[in-house]
């Protein structure tokens, strides 16, 4: 029976979940889409409600009993009004894709209504460039007292990553020795710069010390100076200045392209579930003209996230500097190549040595055609809506809080392609030094 949804926030990521939701009227019979502008959220409505109508390609089983979309102004971080909120629609799930730092606030008015949690990034606060679990690990036991399930995560990496680690764990290795994700995107949308996702969240990340987690703190030897080992769960982290590893790698259907070794949310968790696991790291694409941008920014103080006296105002540079950057969610019609994201697996199976590489191929293009975004909304969006399906369908449904590689990657596996993020494998992949 089709449930009830109420999707959080209003912007590149949530235009894509909203109109996939709308793509599966079967499952989801009716969305509210809440954000702090509602004036966005009536864009989206409109937009899916035309391309519905139209019926072409993925849209044409969407006009059957059409799922029914409505729209509420509302500040997340207001948990009273959001809790009254939510009550007042009564939805079977909430679905946050606002930003980061609203994750708390949504959480507890989700623990005050009585109605399960999803989200694609975990929490930082805004004061802090830091993010880590420990703050949403904290809900487990509320979480779990109250029958209620949290999604922690769920968009491409962190989510789908995740998932592609639960299903290589569970059909092609005894134990997970290496894990390297790779995240490239090989579109352009001939800006000189901009952020594919909120510049905000996206500069604090890639500015960030970078990071990967082994082991054995002393097996490992880092190739830059290390300033800081942290005991972390049964492993260690090793602490790079940010952007100090970089390795260049073939990418199919993108072509050769330099990668960056940065810190990322699904290293924490999957340290913890990986059985076996040595080391995880994580890549991601930057062209040089986006660095020599943000080295920049970074030099002439416009990516720090403290108040500043402007004119007897207090600004925050990196606020600022987001209101000049492009829009994400207008990048859409302008980007043109493809994304490339996937899991390479290096362990043990049956006694031999394994290697196993999971990934997706994205095109801006097709992806902006099908709901008018690009692909990094899309690669988002599409897995966002598929953990909704699986908490909805009930193939994760676990009370607690809980990262995507702790449910059954089998159910979600087989909707990644009927959904528009079809996988691709290889068992004999060029490995990352
Ligand atoms: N896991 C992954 O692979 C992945 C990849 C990319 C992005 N993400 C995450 O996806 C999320 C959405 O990214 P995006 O690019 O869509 O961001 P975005 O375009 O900036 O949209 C954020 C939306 O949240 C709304 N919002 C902000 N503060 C709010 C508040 N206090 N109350 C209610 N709504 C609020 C914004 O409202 P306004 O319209 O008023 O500004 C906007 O509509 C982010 O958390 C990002 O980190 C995850």
């Amino acid at each position: 029976m089709a449930k009830k949804v109420m999707l959080v926030g209003a912007g590149g990521v949530a235009g894509v979940a909203a109109a996939k939701m709308c793509q599966n009227p079967g499952t989801f019979g009716e969305l509210l889409i809440a954000s702090r502008t509602e004036s966005r959220c009536l864009a989206i409505k409109t937009d899916i409600e035309k391309r519905v109508a139209a019926g072409v390609g993925a849209w044409s089983a969407a006009g059957k009993n059409a799922t029914s979309i409505s729209t509420a102004q509302i500040d997340a971080m207001d948990v009273a009004r959001l809790t009254a909120l939510i009550k007042d629609f009564g939805p079977d799930l909430v679905m946050n894709i606002a930003l980061p730092y609203q994750d708390l606030a949504i959480m507890e008015a989700c623990l005050a209504a009585g109605v399960s949690y999803l989200d694609t990034a975990n929490y930082e606060p805004p004061d802090e460039a830091h993010f880590e679990y420990s703050w949403q690990w904290a809900y487990r036991e509320r979480f779990e007292r109250s029958g209620l399930t949290a999604i922690l995560g769920c968009g491409f990496d962190p989510g789908v990553t995740q998932v592609f680690s639960a299903y290589a764990q569970k059909h092609h290795f005894d134990t997970i020795e290496t894990l390297d994700i790779l995240d490239c995107n090989g579109g352009d949308h001939g800006y000189p710069f901009a952020t594919n996702f909120n510049p905000e969240i996206n500069i604090r990340e890639v500015a960030a010390k970078g990071s990967y987690w082994v082991d054995d703190p002393t097996g490992d030897k880092p190739e830059v100076a290390v300033e800081t080992r942290k005991a972390f769960a049964k492993g260690w982290w090793v602490e790079t200045a940010p952007m100090a590893i970089k390795r260049e790698y073939d990418f199919e259907e993108v072509g050769r392209k330099d990668m960056y070794l940065l810190h990322h949310e699904e290293l924490e968790s999957l340290g913890c579930n990986l059985k076996g696991i040595k080391r995880i790291r994580f890549f991601m694409t930057f062209g040089q003209s986006y660095l020599t941008h943000l080295k920049c920014l970074e030099n002439v103080g416009l990516t720090r996230i403290d108040p500043v006296d402007f004119k007897g105002q207090k600004i925050v540079p990196i606020e600022f500097l987001k209101a000049l950057l492009p829009d994400p969610a207008t990048l859409g019609p302008r980007t043109k190549g493809k994304t490339n994201i996937g899991c390479i697996f290096h362990g043990l199976k049956d006694g031999q040595t394994a290697d196993y590489y999971l990934y997706n191929i994205c095109d801006h293009e097709e992806c902006y055609a099908e709901v008018g975004s690009q692909a990094i909304s899309y690669t988002t969006g599409v897995p966002a809506m598929i953990g909704a399906k699986m908490f909805l369908e009930g193939h994760w449904r676990l009370p607690g809080v809980h990262t995507c590689e702790e449910f059954d990657p089998d159910p979600f596996m087989s909707e990644l392609p009927v959904q528009g993020l079809p996988w691709r494998e290889s068992f004999n992949p060029v490995r990352v030094p």
